[in-house]
């Protein structure tokens, strides 16, 4: 199982904060963003990772991160998305880094409170297809908004004026090998986008998408109230840690 990091993007939502860095190397509490997503996925023991970034201030990555080894790695891959495609699009850079193997990607500012290990476990033992990661949050609207019946995914919507539950999709997506000619099928959202949410739907339609409920906090951090909770978060999770 390879990891991949997305953390491109202007980051508008951040302005003026992203005007002299990327989004993904501000502080949340005594960290740069991009720590956190690194250290989830080398927790759940994925060493190959890709960071897939963009933007003016991409080479300020391999300053902070050199070759990873802070968090015990050999060797980070890195790659540059031109321009603004969107999640999806970013994703398809790493088809090469991929070479047929399956991958779990996680969303640069998404940070989280526990061990995501169980559930790429789960992934490996699944047959083929995608599973993603989904959490109860109490503003839906802002992210992919799940639509159950029963125990059953029947729709992600992005980002509606409606939400049809409470349940959002995570920026924590594992995908068999078959995701990147999901990805070379889609059509730019209504924003101009390729949106990982229709590549879900993708799997979903084929009936291979299964989730997992995710346990502990998360949060993703690209929004001021949004860097501000998870700067809080963090700042918890670090002073219990010391405390233990
Ligand atoms: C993205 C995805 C959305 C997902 C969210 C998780 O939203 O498009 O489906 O719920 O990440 O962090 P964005 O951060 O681009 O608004």
């Amino acid at each position: 199982m390879k990891g991949v990091i997305l953390a491109g993007g202007l980051g508008t939502r951040l302005k003026p904060l992203t005007k002299i860095t990327n989004k993904h190397l501000l502080p949340i509490y005594s960290k740069p963003m991009i720590y956190y997503p690194l250290q989830t996925l080398v927790d759940a023991g994925i060493k190959d990772i890709l960071l897939v970034t963009g933007g003016n201030h991409a080479g300020d990555f391999l300053k902070l991160l050199g070759n990873g080894q802070h968090f015990g790695l050999k060797h980070i891959n890195y790659t540059y998305q031109e321009g603004e495609g969107g999640i999806a699009a970013a994703l398809q850079l790493a088809e090469h880094f991929a070479d047929g193997e399956r991958i779990v990607v996680m969303l640069g500012d998404n940070i989280l409170e526990k061990s995501i290990k169980k559930y790429v476990d789960n992934f490996r033992q699944q047959k083929s297809g995608a599973r993603i990661l989904i959490k109860k949050v109490e503003d839906p609207g802002r992210f992919g908004v799940v639509e159950m019946e029963g125990d059953k995914i029947i729709s992600i919507e992005e980002k509606p004026k409606k939400p049809k539950s409470d349940y959002i999709v995570t920026g924590v997506y594992m995908y068999d090998s078959g995701v990147f000619d999901i990805v070379r099928n889609l059509k730019p959202s209504g924003r101009g986008e390729l949106e990982v949410t229709d590549v879900n739907n993708a799997y979903l339609d084929r009936g291979k998408l299964c989730f997992d409920i995710l346990k502990g906090w998360w949060t993703d951090s690209g929004t001021f109230d949004s860097l501000i909770k998870a700067a809080n978060l963090a700042k918890r999770k670090a002073n219990r840690k010391e405390n233990a």
